[in-house]
């Protein structure tokens, strides 16, 4: 499918490729009178045969003395700024607030076409697309040039009538009575045809404007959102941790080093340690922020800068965890379907298996998990670490996310707390989202004894003096405590059907890629 076209829009599939043209040099502003349907009937009548009406009722626009138009008009520069008008700038999205009153939107030409006397311009201004009409009689009227040197994502400033239609896109209409052309954009690369993935990431900067990339941003805002709506709503505090670091939190494999001035320092691979000391300070805290690998991995989940919600809870154990998880994962997709489904179903994302989440979700340790992937045709040996075969089999066991505990501790963080029964296996949970989407939380109790934490920093090899500061949470108030972070974009990638996570940040840092 073409990034752009999509045959089940109406207003993307009657139009005609956009065949970019020359500016015309007539981008000046132009002003149109209202004709009722009868006058434009009668003005369309004289000497030039019926008029064509535009195919939704309503308010045809006509131009204002076609023949006594003054050329200069049209031979005016691009305006920056556009003209002050005492019409009103709103944003398409709150059109309905506006039915039957006169508007400016200020937007870019997503496509447009012409049928006889009526040219459809469809105009999207970042909060929605809209289709805005134009009428005339006189085939080769000056505002017609004007708009048939309109090219794909040319900048321009309407102004005109909203209408109630509910056959257009959005619902509304826009009879055009003003135009101005800002900027002609000259050959936009993203076409309406078939462009490879290499050629779009390269563009990413404009491929954002494409519809599907816009719906699934938005979903991952709305996902965003909804994480700081729970967390907030449920009394926890957030901390801004930082992302410049003197140690590392999730192996020094995976650092990013860089200097601080005559020091090393790393950027942060998780905030999680730094909030082990705020949830000894305000009880209940989440950070969230950029998270930083560098993973030589290239697959379609990992990204070397990802964004991350962390929270921490002091004097919760794994129990806690979980159903905190478990509950952020049901209020983000309950969220998610409420306010980003039409996002959802431009993206063709089923939805039933996000309605079907319920909880709660099933659990099974590491040591019940693997026998039975082995049996199902994993390849994994007991203390390997799930690979993508796996998670697509550990998504066959339920339609809802499946929690997987008690890992193997050398394959886990050094900080995770030993099972009191079996010490060689730790107190993590790993969710594992359905239909083979991935782990999208990983977390669990933390070691608050401080000889064990100690001992766990020499088998690491971690550097005892850049974690004083960590130990003290165990020399002073040691208590249990959990926590977990969860990737928003293996989220977003799974709220809306993606495959690869590259496409649910607007601008991902891949293995080999920094550009744009
Ligand atoms: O399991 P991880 O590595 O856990 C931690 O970093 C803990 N310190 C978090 C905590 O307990 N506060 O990462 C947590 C989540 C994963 O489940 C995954 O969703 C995401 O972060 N993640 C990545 N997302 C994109 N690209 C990567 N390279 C990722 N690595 C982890």
């Amino acid at each position: 499918m073409g990034e752009e076209r999509d045959p089940k829009r109406p207003y993307d599939s009657k139009l005609k490729p956009l065949i970019p043209l020359a500016p015309l040099g007539n981008q000046g502003g132009i002003r149109l009178v209202p004709l009722s349907r009868s006058e434009a009937e009668s003005v369309a009548n004289v000497g030039r045969g019926k008029a064509q009406l535009s195919p939704s009722k309503g308010t045809l626009w006509e131009t204002s003395g076609l023949t006594n138009l003054n050329p200069s008009l049209f031979d005016r520069a691009p305006s920056f700024p556009y003209n002050e008008s005492a019409m009103k700038w709103v944003y398409i999205e709150d059109l309905g607030h506006h039915v039957d009153e006169d508007v400016e939107i200020r937007g870019w030409v997503h496509n447009k076409r012409s049928s006889g006397k009526v040219r459809f311009l469809i105009l999207r201004d970042g909060t929605g697309v809209v289709q805005a009409t134009l009428f005339s009689t006189a085939k080769d009227h000056p505002l017609f040039r004007q708009f048939d040197a309109l090219t794909q994502e040319s900048s321009v400033v309407i102004r005109g009538l909203v209408r109630e239609e509910r056959r257009a896109p959005g619902g509304y209409e826009l009879s055009i009575k003003e135009l101005e052309t800002l900027q002609i954009a000259q050959d936009y690369p993203i076409t309406p045809k078939e462009h490879s993935t290499p050629f779009l990431m390269e563009h990413r900067h404009l491929w954002l404007r494409s519809r599907k990339q816009h719906a699934v941003l938005q979903v991952r805002a709305e996902v965003i959102r909804a994480i700081r709506d729970f967390f907030d709503g449920r009394g926890f505090r957030l901390m801004d941790t930082p992302i410049l670091t003197p140690s590392a939190c999730e192996g020094t494999t995976t650092l990013f080093e860089t200097q601080y001035f005559d020091q090393k320092a790393y950027l942060s691979q998780s905030g999680q340690l730094y909030n082990e000391a705020t949830a000894a300070a305000f009880g209940k805290v989440y950070c969230f922020g950029p998270t930083f690998r560098a993973e030589r991995s290239k697959t379609r989940r990992h990204l070397i800068e990802f964004w991350m919600v962390e929270p921490e809870v002091a004097f919760a154990k794994l129990e806690d965890a979980i159903e905190l998880g478990t509950d952020l994962i049901l209020f983000i997709v309950e969220r998610v379907l409420a306010r980003r489904r039409a996002d959802l179903e431009d993206l063709e994302r089923n939805l039933k298996p996000l309605e079907a989440i319920r909880k709660p979700f099933p659990r099974l340790t590491y040591d019940e998990i693997v026998p039975d992937l082995q049996k199902r045709g994993s390849a994994m040996s007991y203390g390997d670490d799930f690979g993508a075969p796996e998670e697509t089999l550990i998504a066959e066991i339920s339609p809802n996310p499946v929690c997987i505990t008690h890992f193997p501790a050398k394959i886990k963080a050094f900080y995770m707390q030993p099972d009191e029964t079996r010490p060689d296996l730790v107190l993590g949970v790993d969710f594992m989202a359905p239909e083979g989407y991935g782990e999208i939380i990983g977390g669990g109790q933390r070691i608050h004894d401080l000889a064990l934490l100690e001992r766990r920093l020499q088998e690491h090899n971690l550097p005892r003096e850049a974690y004083e500061w960590y130990l003290d949470l165990r020399r002073f108030g040691a208590c249990p405590h959990s926590g977990f972070g969860m990737g928003i974009e293996r989220t977003v990638a799974w709220m809306c059907g993606l495959k690869h996570i590259r496409e649910t940040i607007p601008f991902p840092r891949l293995l080999y890629r920094i550009y744009p």
